[in-house]
């Protein structure tokens, strides 16, 4: 079964869609299949996929204005980069955080219900920066998390918040919802990098991914060339490229990857 998972963390800037674009890279480079779920009124994974919105391209904005199931299915596009897809997002989605619907943190689990989403390999939820409705609805919607974080001490503090939210979502209204990786992202060399992971990995153990995302300015060029990491040459981007295959295949995505 076609997984989905929300890319999540309620601090800005650690490298939530440079994960869910990295991963989306590596599935792209093995020739597999991914759906990219824009749900940041930022919409920086638009952005970064190459993706130029027009009036007609229905929005992640447009699936939660309303409750309609399967409709997530009309607002799939396809991307510049190769078996990537995108449900695309604008700022207009900012404004749902102030919609009072009832049933509105349901709506992105309705948008998607009865799809067949076997033709993807993963669906990943790019998510904003915040622990309000938008993120709610992803993580109704979502069977896992993957909490990027960057080894601070704000950002140690930040997972647990995110943990707490997560308990809140399974107690109801979505029980199958499993935290399946912390992901220590933009790593420097510091001895505070150094000691935060530490104390991350001997918190979490197993729950932290092996592979860390090294902080380089390759993936900073790649984005504003709209470029798969796997197809950038510039930089030490090979570095990047390994980290995002190796975690991966840590995560072991849709049933190749599985098998694997
Ligand atoms: N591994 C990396 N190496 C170098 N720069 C990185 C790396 N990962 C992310 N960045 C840069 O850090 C900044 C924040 O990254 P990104 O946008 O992925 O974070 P985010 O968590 O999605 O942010 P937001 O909360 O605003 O959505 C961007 O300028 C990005 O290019
Ligand atoms: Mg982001």
């Amino acid at each position: 079964m076609t997984r989905k998972l929300a890319l999540c963390n309620q601090k800005g800037g650690v490298g939530k869609t440079a994960t869910t674009l990295g991963l989306a890279s590596a599935l792209s480079h093995q020739g597999r299949n991914v759906l990219v779920v824009d749900v940041d009124p930022q919409g920086n994974s638009t952005t970064g996929l190459g993706v130029e919105l027009t009036e007609t391209m229905m929005t992640t904005f447009d699936l939660m204005n309303r409750t309609v199931p399967g409709s997530a299915a009309d607002a799939v596009i396809a991307t510049p980069w190769d078996k990537v897809d995108l449900i695309p997002s604008n700022e207009a989605l900012a404004n749902i955080e102030s919609d009072g619907a009832n049933d509105l943190i349901f709506r992105l689990d309705i948008a998607f219900e009865g799809l067949d989403l076997s033709a993807y390999d993963a669906v990943l939820f790019d998510c904003p920066p915040s622990l309000g409705k938008l993120l709610f609805a992803v993580l109704c919607a979502a069977d896992g998390v993957i909490a990027v974080t960057e080894p601070t001490i704000d950002s140690v503090r930040g997972i647990e918040n995110l943990q707490e939210t997560i308990r809140n979502v399974q107690r109801r209204p979505n029980p199958h919802l499993v935290l399946e990786k912390l992901v220590l992202s933009r790593k420097r060399t510091t001895g505070e990098h150094q000691f935060r992971e530490r104390e991350l990995r001997d918190t979490y153990g197993d729950l932290v991914a092996k592979t860390s995302i090294p902080e380089l300015t390759a993936r900073q060029d790649a984005h504003s060339s709209h470029t798969p990491i796997h197809s950038f040459t510039g930089g030490k981007a090979l570095a990047l490229q390994v980290a995002y295959t190796d975690l991966l295949a840590e995560l072991a995505l849709g049933p190749k990857g599985a098998a694997a």
